[in-house]
């Protein structure tokens, strides 16, 4: 994935270029670095892991200059060492680079750059691409970067600089990249955020758009060379974009923050969407697809169950599936897209996928400038403030809501009575710690569920896994006995939703087929029912259905946080991932 960034302009560089790579180590943080122009030599700073380590290893060491490229490194090709780590120069040592993407046909480029001789120090296709705009350096500058980069196959944001002078080169396909002026010069970054109080204003990059940054001036071209106009957008942050916190990781901090970003979204919507466009929109639609992935994917599933008790069919896809899956689009159908991000590449690529059929969609998204809001017909929006921890809470809640109030608008249901007492009823709960013990204590766990409390199941096992690193499934109630009670004995801890009083009673079997198996049970319900013998119960308020999977999935998302702090783990930095998953 990958952040990028880069500032030509007066300031302490090094300090400019580290403040915004910790806005950007959500994209990846297996390493970390900096390239910085000084005396017509361009002088490379490296550090494999977050960025704090390559700020100590900053701290000493006056830097000068005042054209610099920076990057937060996600792993893809090559493992994370100081090698791979970027910037990347060329073999002339003239040209540096960043890059955020894939380029899929760099093996072909390193062997014909091979046959002439290059060297490579590394095994990422980055270097690939520096080392192909030196092969066509006898243009001017920009037109290296353009013709190496037409040859280019996959992905790409690149920052690119070059030692003869204080200018920054940029490239771009799929990956998103923007330009902003500031008071002391221009900056250059893969997120809007990275500009929150130094610019009101930014340029946004479009695919096979280039431009140059030098401190005074940034001027774009197309793929021809031809100077153009770019797109302009407002940079604004939320109120819930608040980064200093109080509690001791993000994630604590955003679960703590859904009661207000439920809030905030549903007045959000109120305020902004127009319910007889969207109904207009929405005529003569037979059924709704949903296409998501990860956290994204589970609240489009809860998103279905709405659809679908509002008499809409619907049925929900990975993104990554539904990408290679032949499915047939048509016209009368509404797809839409669910993302926090806005960026994640497979969903992006669904989308446009179904715009070039022409077919109607709506994203479900938390960043306003995000590339999905561009793509679909109409954005109706989850305003949960930022989310940096890698694991997803607050956007879940807030995209579940979103989709009951779309549900209710597209079939003119009133909601607004059922989300205020939300909103006013609900806190948070407080955690039982004993959760944690019984998590530690047990060699497998299993979360189990029916109808919709699958979904939560789902979504809490994927948390759970995600930063405790424990191996764990969900599965339905129902399908225990076609193989998974196989693996169920007294090491077994298996937690038990159900919010559904319907098939109470088909709960309560599993229960007994788990217990006749000396597993461990918690269950967690809304439900005043007999279910029979559990170890324990956790009580949960109830909002009739409507909202269950909302605030049912609360106390799960605090059992995997609190279980990963107790192992010793930084739950806002998982191992192996990153925060925006901006390559297939
Ligand atoms: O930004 P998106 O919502 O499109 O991201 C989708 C997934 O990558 C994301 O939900 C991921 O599964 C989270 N790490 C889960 O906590």
């Amino acid at each position: 994935m990958c952040g990028i960034c880069g500032f030509v302009g007066t300031g302490n560089i090094k300090e400019i270029l580290l403040k915004d790579l910790y806005q950007l180590e959500y994209r990846g943080y297996d390493s970390s670095g900096m390239a910085i122009r000084n005396n017509h030599k361009i002088s490379v700073f490296k550090s494999v892991g977050e960025i704090s380590y390559l700020d100590k290893q900053l701290k000493n060491i006056e830097i000068g200059g005042s054209c610099g490229i920076a990057h937060t490194r996600w792993a893809t090709h090559g493992k994370a060492t100081l090698e791979n780590c970027h910037p990347h120069l060329s073999n002339n040592g003239k040209w540096a680079i960043v890059h955020n993407g894939i380029i899929e046909n760099y093996l072909s480029i390193k062997n014909m750059l091979l046959a002439k001789g290059y060297k490579f120090l590394s095994q990422t296709d980055t270097e690939v691409v520096v080392n192909l705009i030196q092969d066509n350096d006898n243009v001017s500058p920009i037109r290296a970067v353009i013709s190496a980069t037409k040859k280019l196959q996959g992905s790409f944001a690149l920052a690119i600089m070059n030692s003869e002078r204080d200018v920054i080169y940029l490239a771009k396909r799929t990956s998103p990249l923007y330009v902003a002026k500031t008071s002391n010069g221009y900056k250059i970054s893969s997120d809007i955020s990275t500009f929150f109080g130094c610019s009101n204003s930014c340029f946004i990059l479009q695919d096979d758009q280039y431009a140059m940054v030098t401190s005074k001036s940034a001027t774009f071209f197309n793929q021809n060379g031809e100077k153009i106009k770019p797109i302009e957008c407002d940079v604004k942050s939320s109120s819930l974009d608040n980064m200093t916190i109080k509690e001791p990781h993000y994630m604590l901090k955003e679960i703590k923050d859904i009661p207000m970003a439920l809030s905030s979204t549903y007045r959000h919507i109120m305020s902004t969407i127009d319910e007889d466009k969207i109904r207009k929109f929405c005529k003569g639609i037979k059924k709704v697809c949903i296409i998501g992935c990860g956290t994204a994917y589970h609240a489009g599933l809860v998103g279905a169950n709405y659809l679908e008790k509002v008499g809409l069919h619907t049925d929900c896809y990975v993104a990554s599936e539904f990408r290679y899956a032949n499915h047939k689009i048509d016209k009368q159908t509404l797809y839409i897209f669910v993302s926090q991000s806005g960026e994640t590449a497979d969903t992006l690529a669904c989308a446009q996928y179904v715009r070039d059929k022409k077919c109607k969609s709506i994203a479900i998204t938390n960043v306003v400038h995000s590339s999905i809001n561009k793509i679909v017909n109409i954005v109706f929006p989850t305003t949960a403030g930022k989310e940096i921890a890698v694991a997803s809470t607050k956007a879940y809640n807030c995209q579940c809501l979103a989709f009951y109030i779309l549900a209710c608008i597209m079939k003119k249901i009133k909601y607004q009575a059922k989300c205020e007492k939300l909103i006013k009823d609900y806190s948070i709960p407080k955690f039982d710690n004993s959760l944690v013990s019984a998590i530690k204590n047990s060699e497998k766990v299993f979360f189990v569920g029916r109808d919709w409390d699958v979904v939560t199941c789902n979504e809490a096992s994927l948390k759970l896994k995600e930063i405790t690193y424990i191996n764990c499934m969900a599965i339905a109630g129902g399908e225990l006995k076609h193989g998974t009670l196989a693996l169920v004995d007294d090491k077994t801890l298996v937690i038990v939703i159900c919010t559904r009083e319907h098939i109470a009673d088909k709960i309560a079997n599993c229960i007994h087929e788990i217990k006749s198996r000396r597993g461990k049970v918690i269950l967690f319900t809304t439900l005043d029912f007999d279910f029979g013998e559990v170890d324990k119960i956790i009580k949960l308020k109830s909002y009739k259905n409507d909202f269950d999977p909302i605030t049912t999935i609360i106390p799960l998302q605090q059992l995997a946080y609190y279980t990963s702090v107790d192992l010793g783990y930084n739950p806002d930095k998982p191992r192996n991932l990153a925060k925006s998953v901006t390559v297939e």
